[in-house]
């Protein structure tokens, strides 16, 4: 099985030299940013919680990767996925359908209540997210994937649920629908398939998967769905996204190999590939990738060449990270689950 192929010996650590970018509302982003204002303890510390965090509980990374996702994919990254409902706006992003699982958010509070007490004023909740999630993906890769994240974001102060469900790609969706939605953002099919590998790590709730469940024969490995369906009586219980993942008991269903890999989950490569190839994968947009002539022989690419995926994982990451804030007006913000002037907005 190619599940267990030997890692690449040498670490491919990507430096992404990043010249300035518009972040949107006249925001610059620059790497290193933090440093040029004399604040160098922002990434080191940033690092530092999220390393805690997921030593802790190592499902909390595929969560932050998530979470910065959707941040950026809605009206650019602005840390506006990470605001609580409020008496003036009670369906922010968090309440949208779209959002279902999202978790993480203790790690980031955690993280801006010490970088407040260090340089109080100064750190914006949607560079933080940014920092979080590339430091997640370089501890789930066992640092096979880094990058430098480009900074100066602010925060915005609109988050609403309705725009994150018309953003947001769905589970049910297909290659055309993905292309479109990736290409609103100026992300082509390649990139779809590049970032989509991040389902290699973390889980699903049932409805995020429900409908694979009666998939049509070929759509779906047909003992994958078996496992699935089993494993589905329990409505409660999440999925691994990725099957390298789940329990013995579901993995003899699926007639996939049982022996423990690695000891550990969440093991950031590009298992996704062989998944996906092998017809064992959790969504059905995931399925979709397999339906398009270009992006089927992607897949197969990254089954087959691990170093060039962590690459272009690196690089999406860093675009995904520049997808510029759409609002009017920012700050930033003292609590990363309020703005600042609630009864402002
Ligand atoms: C291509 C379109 C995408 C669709 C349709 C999609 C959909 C989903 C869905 C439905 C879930 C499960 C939610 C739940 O039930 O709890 C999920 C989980 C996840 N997604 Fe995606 N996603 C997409 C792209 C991405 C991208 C671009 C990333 C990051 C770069 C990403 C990272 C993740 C991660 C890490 C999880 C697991 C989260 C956790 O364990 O808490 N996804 N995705």
């Amino acid at each position: 099985m190619k599940l267990n192929a030997a890692l690449p010996s040498l670490v491919a650590t990507l430096l992404i030299v990043a010249t300035q970018s518009a972040a949107g509302g006249g925001q610059q982003l620059t790497v290193g940013y933090y440093n040029a204002k004399k604040c160098g303890g922002v990434e080191p510390i940033v690092s530092d919680e999220v390393y805690r965090a997921l030593a802790a509980d190592r499902s909390k990374g595929a969560a932050l990767i998530r979470l910065f996702f959707h941040d950026c994919w809605v009206k650019g990254c602005d840390g506006s996925v990470l605001l609580d409902a409020s008496p003036r706006n009670p369906y922010p992003e968090k309440a949208a359908g779209s959002s279902i699982g999202l978790r993480g958010f203790d790690v980031i509070d955690r993280i801006k209540s010490r970088l407040e007490s260090v340089y109080p004023g100064v750190v914006s909740c949607a560079d933080i997210l940014a920092f979080a999630a590339r430091d997640a993906t370089r501890y789930l890769s066992d640092g096979h994937i880094d990058y430098a994240v480009p900074s100066g974001r602010r925060d915005g102060v609109v988050s609403r649920a309705k725009d994150a469900d018309d953003t947001l790609p769905g589970s049910t969706f297909s290659f055309a629908d993905l292309k479109t939605n990736f290409a609103k953002k100026k992300f082509d099919a390649e990139e779809l398939v590049v970032l989509s590998g991040a389902h290699a790590i973390g889980s699903a709730h049932y409805p995020s998967f429900r409908d694979r469940l009666a998939a049509p024969r070929g759509e779906i490995d047909a003992r994958y769905q078996t496992a699935l369906r089993n494993a589905a009586r329990n409505r409660s219980r999440l999925v691994a996204n990725n099957i390298r993942d789940e329990s013995y008991a579901f993995k003899k269903d699926a007639g996939y190999p049982t022996a423990p890999v690695n000891g550990r989950r969440d093991y950031l490569n590009n298992t996704y590939y062989h998944n996906a190839i092998d017809n064992r994968v959790l969504f059905r947009s995931d399925w979709a990738l397999r339906t398009d002539a270009f992006a089927f022989g992607k897949l197969k690419e990254y089954r087959d060449k691990p170093k060039e995926w962590d690459s272009d994982f690196a690089e999406a990451m860093v675009k995904l990270s520049k997808l510029p804030a759409e609002g009017k007006d920012f700050e930033i913000r003292k609590n990363c689950s309020a703005i600042n002037n609630p009864s402002r907005y």
